[in-house]
């Protein structure tokens, strides 16, 4: 494969001309106990405490670690996305000074992932007060969102450790980015999804890639709880967040951002909560990058729950965040219905270390919050808008000011879902449901197709009936 012979030559760096920063070694830490071990087990959990890992780069502090070569660093990054190397051309591996190393740079697994826009969002900041509003469209990836920046990470770890079977347990889009990772590293791959709770996009995606797809009768964390006694069973390798390798590619989404800032650190950044890997990832990213000096502050990073699967809201509010406090999740946004998050002591170690909070949106303040998204030209799935649902919740309360700096991380993209958008549109997304009444406000937002006679006299009245 073409890809493979150019993977070959990834580390043979052309772009640097000044003093190579390298790859250093990491290791995993448990972030129960501290326990520090070079592999993990099967289950990516401490084999003494039984808490989730994480990577560490114990060599960045040394004298002759990256601290001392950062201006190289930022250029380094910039210069290859003018490479053709197909690792350069990665929006991760772009950034392969700060991932863990890959003993052999051939099993990489990439589809050029990453490299998402940031966009202004002028008629959002406009509606909920803000004088200007970005939002990073993670849903840009290969896959249609931010999936794939962790799963080409951990996927080419499991191609590396020579698996045969990767699986996972998914609301959608991890099952529609690990199949397709899978396919490209010729892989088999095992999705477990909750049977008639997911999204026909991302179904259709896991089909399509050749995934071996069980619909399970039961919800997401169902699904996981099977997972974790089929990893025990069989040679398998999981794919789920609790791999703490997909934490560090989606860490990326935080340093192209910066990159794209040019380093100016924003405000605040908004990001949705489901199972709580992605906003521990972000907040790692911001961290480390502070750690290494890369930043010289940090952005509040906030996290935003359906408010019919907030365990993470009602973990601090009920528990001051000391025990996880779980729920039965329900939500049309069904990306982010999980109610025993993995990931929660990673997030509130983010949402304590960058000064964040935690706010919790209605169903149909999530409906318009994606529609104002769609107007703006962008679009974006519906977990992905409780960013801005909850930003405007998080300006009423003065947490952020209508001056600051705010990136929205969208997640996924508009088509992952049509179905929600084409009946948020025609106006019956909540019919018959208690939240009926209230969505009547949503009208507004509402641009149902117009069925007519075929005549141009027909459609010029429809629109002079628009122009008004
Ligand atoms: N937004 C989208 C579009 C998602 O697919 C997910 C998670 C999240 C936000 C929440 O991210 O779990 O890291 O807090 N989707 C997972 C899946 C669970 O299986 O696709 P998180």
């Amino acid at each position: 494969m073409a890809d493979q012979t150019m993977a070959n030559r990834i580390m043979t760096d052309r772009t640097a001309s000044a003093p190579k920063p390298q790859q250093l070694s990491s290791q995993m830490h448990c972030i129960g106990c501290g326990a520090l071990s070079r592999q993990a087990t099967q289950s990516f959990r401490c084999p003494t405490c039984g808490d989730l890992l994480e990577i560490i780069y114990p060599g960045w502090k040394s004298t002759d670690g990256i601290q001392g070569n950062l201006s190289p660093l930022k250029n380094l990054w910039r210069q290859r996305k003018t490479s053709d190397l197909p690792l350069d051309q990665s929006g991760v591996w772009r950034f392969r000074e700060v991932l863990p190393e890959l003993p052999d740079s051939q099993t990489v697994i990439s589809l050029r992932e990453g490299n998402t826009p940031v966009y202004e969002l002028p008629g959002c900041a406009r509606r909920a007060g803000m004088q200007r509003l970005y939002g990073k469209h993670q849903g840009m990836n290969p896959t249609g969102s931010f999936k794939d920046t962790g799963m080409t990470v951990a996927a080419s770890f499991a191609r590396q450790e020579g698996f045969r079977w990767v699986a996972c347990a998914s609301t959608g889009n991890t099952s529609a980015s690990m199949a397709a990772y899978a396919a490209r590293g010729d892989m088999r791959s095992l999705v477990l999804i909750p049977e008639g709770q997911i999204s026909w996009g991302k179904l259709s995606q896991a089909l399509d890639y050749g995934a071996v797809t069980c619909q399970l009768k039961t919800d997401f964390d169902g699904c996981v709880q099977v997972l974790n006694e089929v990893v025990q069973r069989m040679p398998v390798y999981l794919l789920n967040s609790v791999n703490p390798y997909r934490l560090e590619g989606q860490k990326t989404a935080a340093l192209e951002l910066l990159e794209q800032l040019d380093w100016q650190v924003p405000d605040h950044v908004i990001v949705p909560g489901g199972n709580l890997a992605n906003s521990s990832a972000l907040g790692k990213a911001f961290l480390e990058m502070k750690e290494l000096g890369l930043i010289s502050r940090l952005p509040r990073i906030s996290i935003i729950q359906a408010e019919g699967a907030n365990p993470l809201v009602r973990t601090l509010r009920e528990a001051g965040g000391k025990e996880l406090v779980r729920v039965r999740a329900e939500t049309m946004a069904t990306a982010i219905r999980i109610g025993n998050p993995a990931s929660w002591k990673k997030a509130i170690r983010v949402l304590q270390a960058t000064d964040g909070t935690v706010e919790q949106v209605s169903e149909v303040e999530i409906a318009l919050a994606k529609a104002e998204i769609g107007a703006d030209g962008i679009g974006c799935e519906p977990a992905s808008a409780v960013t801005l649902a909850g930003l405007k919740k998080l300006l009423k309360q003065g947490f952020v000011r209508a001056n600051q700096t705010v990136i929205l991380i969208l997640t996924g993209h508009l088509l992952k879902d049509p179905e929600f958008t084409l009946k948020f549109h025609r106006g019956d997304l909540f019919s018959g449901s208690a939240h009926e009444k209230e969505a009547r406000s949503l009208s507004e937002q509402q641009r149902g197709p117009v069925v007519l006679e075929a005549s141009a006299d027909a459609v010029i009245r429809t629109v002079e009936k628009f122009s008004t």
